[in-house]
């Protein structure tokens, strides 16, 4: 007897654990209902916004950032990474020695150039400082912060690695200019502090003669400092990491617009803030409503087919508050601009004839806090870390950066 009601409460109890433990599983809530949980939260309880944000980062199941993966045959040594960074400030690689990777892939732009759209042959100077000087280009100069997460390059994804992507710009004929293989590889051998930069990146033998100086192994150097350009401290990382601190409560509200109402991060997804894949927003030629749709085709010319037209690379939103202005024509200055595009619903949204707008960016119907909160929660994906440091000089002995 006293056997069986000890058996009894044993069962009872384990019950009851069961109960609550599936009670608390199920207590988790998702985005939707975090969502709901947000209109009814007073702007300023921190501690309510604290927990919808936590809340949100679990139910999304967001993922911390991890290194990069770097190919089996470019494993980015040190040395290799140090030449790079020579060369990608070097304008010896240029057809007539006035421009390198860094004229408009600028440190003080943070990687990028900081105007609407790339200046490319008979440019002067870097960055902004560019604009009026030359050729300008088709599209919008995108930071290469990050690029190693990026599974295709180019804003319309027309390359693939890093490594074939950086002979593009070396030799296309409205940008670096460089004409001649030949000649590109003539130059470098002539430099001695080259001869031995390539031989202790790629060589295997004492002969310190430049034989390892070819196309191949420059665009490896290349690639393999721009791998090392990332952007993983952010306080948005340390607010993942555990530091409520980070965040202020305008940044938690924005956090759950983002995640939530906004739809933002079904394709500017954690930890990158990008899917990897393109997409068609309809972006339009100028931020104002009413303004037409822009005609770059996009993948749409990559794949020759209708589908892919005005699709475009989701960028990653990692620093993005510095490295305006936006999208693949640089059409848009601000933020601000963007959230209001977004909040209409796109080019659709905004009545353009879209022939392939994504169908997840439809009217959002936020409200102003809410389009001032997503903002400045972008504005934590701000880096912690500088951007790297011009080198004094480079081995050509020519200008840095260029003309
Ligand atoms: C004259 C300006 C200019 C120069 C010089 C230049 N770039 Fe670019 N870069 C651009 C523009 C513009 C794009 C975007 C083009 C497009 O998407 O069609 C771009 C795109 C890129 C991308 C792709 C980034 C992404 O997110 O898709 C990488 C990587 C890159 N450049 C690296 C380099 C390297 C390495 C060099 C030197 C060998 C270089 N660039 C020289 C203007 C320039
Ligand atoms: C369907 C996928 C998708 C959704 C949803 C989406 N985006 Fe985008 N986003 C893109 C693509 C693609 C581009 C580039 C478009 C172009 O240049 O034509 C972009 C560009 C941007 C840019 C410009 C970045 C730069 O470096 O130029 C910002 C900022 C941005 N989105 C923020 C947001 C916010 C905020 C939301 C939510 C309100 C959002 N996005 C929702 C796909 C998306």
């Amino acid at each position: 007897m006293k056997l069986a009601i000890l058996f009894l409460v044993a069962m009872t109890i384990l019950a009851g654990i069961y109960f609550l433990r599936e009670r608390g599983a199920s207590a988790a809530p998702t985005t939707a209902e975090i969502t709901e949980l947000a209109r009814s939260t007073p702007p300023g309880d921190r501690e309510a916004w604290l927990k919808l944000a936590r809340a949100v980062l679990a139910s999304e199941n967001v993922m911390p950032m991890t290194d990069p993966e770097e190919p089996l045959n470019n494993r980015g040594e040190k040395s290799r990474v140090e030449l790079g960074y020579q060369l990608f400030f070097d304008p010896v690689l240029s057809g007539d020695k006035s421009t390198s990777c860094a004229s408009c892939h600028h440190p003080d732009n943070w990687m990028a150039d900081g105007m609407p759209k790339g200046v490319g042959l008979g440019g002067r100077g870097y960055g902004a400082q560019r604009a009026g000087t030359g050729q300008e280009l088709k599209r919008n100069t995108p930071t290469i912060f990050n690029v190693a997460y990026n599974p295709v390059q180019f804003w319309d994804g027309r390359v693939g690695s890093l490594e074939e992507q950086a002979l593009v710009p070396l030799f296309a004929e409205d940008e670096m200019h460089q004409t001649s293989v030949d000649e590109l590889v003539r130059r470098l051998r002539a430099i001695p502090a080259y001869r031995e930069m390539f031989a202790d990146a790629f060589g295997f033998n004492s002969k310190r003669d430049g034989s390892e100086i070819n196309l191949q192994n420059i665009a490896r150097a290349l690639a393999a400092f721009e791998r090392k350009l990332n952007i993983t401290e952010t306080n948005y990382d340390l607010f993942v990491r555990g530091r409520d601190d980070k965040l202020t409560t305008e940044q938690l509200r924005g956090m759950v617009v983002f995640f939530g109402q906004g739809q933002c991060a079904v394709c500017h997804t954690p930890p990158h803030f990008h899917d990897g894949v393109l997409s068609s927003i309809g972006v339009t030629k100028s931020p104002q409503k009413g303004a037409p749709l822009d005609d770059d085709p996009g993948f749409g010319a990559v794949i020759r087919k209708r589908d892919g037209f005005g699709m475009f690379k989701t960028p990653g939103l990692r620093n993005v508050s510095r490295t305006g202005p936006y999208m693949h024509n640089g059409a848009f200055k601000t933020l601000e601009e963007i959230v209001e595009f977004y909040n209409d619903g796109g080019g659709r949204g905004r009545g353009l004839d879209v022939y392939s707008q994504d169908a997840k960016v439809a009217k959002l119907d936020l409200n102003d806090q809410q389009k001032k909160d997503l903002v400045s929660f972008m504005k934590s994906l701000d880096s912690l870390t500088p951007p790297p440091v011009v080198p004094k000089q480079v081995p050509s002995g020519l200008p840095v950066v260029g003309k």
